[in-house]
């Protein structure tokens, strides 16, 4: 079995820098059978990728994880399993945020996830305005001190509400964002923030949903609902749109190919390992559309963790990226995307 490098957030929970995204199978990426998909996840953990991460938004994606935690639990009496680490997220719309309200989400995640206290709560919050966002936050510590949570993490927060809500005293392990070699906003300012309050970052769209690997090398700009068939092919060409481009993506995809070439790899592990290597950075999630014939990478994803990306492979990548339009200028600090 391969080993998964492997990371420990400020709690304590440790897990694989390579995680298994659960956006896919909310029903947004094309129809999942709820049952392939749990007898699915048995491959990524015999792969020693353990570590899965979902949202109490993303469909059935809790009660998956949940059907699955169980089976084990019941199959697994005299063989020793590795332990699976399931990372979730509360995702609420703006509204009354007292104990009683938090308390509920938590046990309703919980339930569905089959388990006694959630590995890692993310926290998402739509609307800055509304600070009901700090009330959230406290509950949540002190859910966490009472042993319901182990760690305390964020997603799409940035830089300035994560100084206003570390300054209360309430301890982050983790803000889950989009970065990627065309999202490189974490960089600007919160991975400095981040690095100086042992914060780490979780990063997604790290391969743009499937963009950034060589089925879309030399290919033609993809435009219509038929070829932009999941929410992440939607989500990240958006961002490709901002970022510079299908002319400049394609030179992107052409240098990251020359790169890959030099290593035996695909561009996806160049992609990859690029983030991996960014010093703030715990892990990367990579969407895996659970069941679906033809859409499981374990084996070219595996890879991602032994490449040794070279000063020059790092020079040519950035020669591409130097050339692309800020971000952060014109979509503003991480999350942003999710309130403008
Ligand atoms: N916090 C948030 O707001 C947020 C937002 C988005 C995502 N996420 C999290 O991040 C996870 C990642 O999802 P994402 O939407 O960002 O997508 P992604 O990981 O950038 O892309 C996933 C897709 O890439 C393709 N792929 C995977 N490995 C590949 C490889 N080695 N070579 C070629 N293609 C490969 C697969 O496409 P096929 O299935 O077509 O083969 C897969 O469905 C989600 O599941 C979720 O857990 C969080």
């Amino acid at each position: 079995m391969a080993q998964v490098p492997k990371v420990r957030l400020s709690g304590g929970l440790e897990i694989c820098r390579l995680l298994n995204g659960m956006w896919q199978v909310s029903g947004a990426h094309g129809p999942i059978d709820p049952q392939k998909a749990v007898k699915a996840m048995e491959a990524y953990v015999n792969a020693g990728l353990t570590s899965f991460d979902m949202a109490d938004i993303y469909g059935p994606a809790e009660e998956i994880f949940g059907n699955f935690n169980r089976q084990r639990k019941s199959s697994s009496s005299d063989v020793v399993t590795p332990a699976i680490q399931g990372l979730t997220k509360w995702v609420p719309r703006p509204g009354p945020m007292d104990r009683k309200v938090v308390e509920k989400a938590i046990q309703r995640s919980m339930s569905r996830m089959q388990v006694e206290r959630l590995d890692c709560l993310q926290f998402h919050w739509w609307d800055y305005s509304d600070k009901r966002y700090l009330e959230a936050l406290g509950h949540l510590s002190d859910l966490q001190q009472e042993g319901m949570i182990c760690e305390l993490a964020l997603t799409n927060f940035d830089t300035q509400r994560l100084e206003e809500i570390t300054s209360k005293g309430i301890r982050i392990s983790s803000n889950q964002v989009h970065y990627s070699l065309i999202d490189r906003r974490p960089a600007a300012k919160m991975e400095k923030f981040c690095l100086a309050h042992g914060i780490q970052l979780l990063t997604y769209g790290t391969i743009g949903g499937g963009l950034i690997s060589e089925r879309y090398l030399g290919c033609g700009e993809p435009k219509s609902r038929a070829e932009l068939n999941t929410a992440s092919l939607s989500k990240y060409k958006n961002m490709v749109d901002a970022w510079g481009g299908w002319g400049l993506f394609q030179e992107l995809l052409s240098t990251l190919d020359a790169v890959a070439r030099r290593h035996g790899c695909s561009i996806a592990n160049v992609a990859t390992k690029y983030m991996l290597d960014q010093p703030a950075v715990a892990g990367v999630i990579v969407g895996c559309r659970l069941g679906v014939a033809g859409a499981e990478h374990i084996q070219d994803n595996l890879r991602s963790c032994g490449v040794r990306l070279a000063p020059e492979d790092l020079r040519a990548i950035d020669s591409v990226l130097h050339r692309s339009r800020d971000l952060t200028r014109s979509i503003g600090d991480c999350g942003d995307e999710y309130r403008n």
